[in-house]
């Protein structure tokens, strides 16, 4: 079981000295990768306002490469975007949508990030091959740690 507390002092630690968001959840998306078990993928999409329709682009992540582009309302990033909560997903293949950038992902679990003005800046995305992998307690340490990103980062 992932001890999220030891998470988050280790987040706060890497991210002394420097607010910027972009080294932030770079080593965020590194300590995530490297503590917990039993997944393929952890990184960030972010909100990125175009001339057209806002978008998510692909941000600091570790796994194997992944699409670049989500629409809102698109996947489980692009749901979690649009509705603004957390959504934990047991097995990807029974979402309506859901985009497999890896064939061997089984379940999955995104957390939207907002700005000090509340408005969504981008989300946390972590995949697993394992099916339901993450746990109401996983579901509320990520929360919670993407409550501390919040707070130790200066988002755009
Ligand atoms: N599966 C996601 C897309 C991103 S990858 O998992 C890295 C989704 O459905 O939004």
């Amino acid at each position: 079981m992932t001890n999220y507390e030891l998470l988050i002092t280790q987040m706060r630690s890497l991210a002394e000295g420097d607010r910027n968001w972009l080294p932030i959840l770079a080593n965020a998306s590194a300590l995530l990768f490297g503590t917990l078990k039993q997944i393929n993928w952890a990184g960030f999409y972010m909100v990125y306002h175009g001339t057209d329709e806002d978008k998510l682009l692909l941000g600091p992540f570790q796994g194997k490469p992944a699409c670049v582009q989500i629409a809102r309302g698109r996947g489980v990033c692009g749901s979690a975007w649009e509705r603004d909560s957390v959504i934990n997903v047991a097995d990807v293949h029974t979402f309506p949508g859901h985009i497999a950038c890896d064939a061997a992902s089984a379940s999955e679990i995104v957390i939207p990030l907002h700005n000090e003005a509340g408005a969504i800046v981008g989300v946390l995305d972590i995949d697993s091959p394992v099916p339901a992998r993450f746990t109401q307690t996983d579901s509320d340490g990520l929360t919670q740690f993407s409550r501390i990103l919040e707070e130790i980062a200066d988002f755009p």
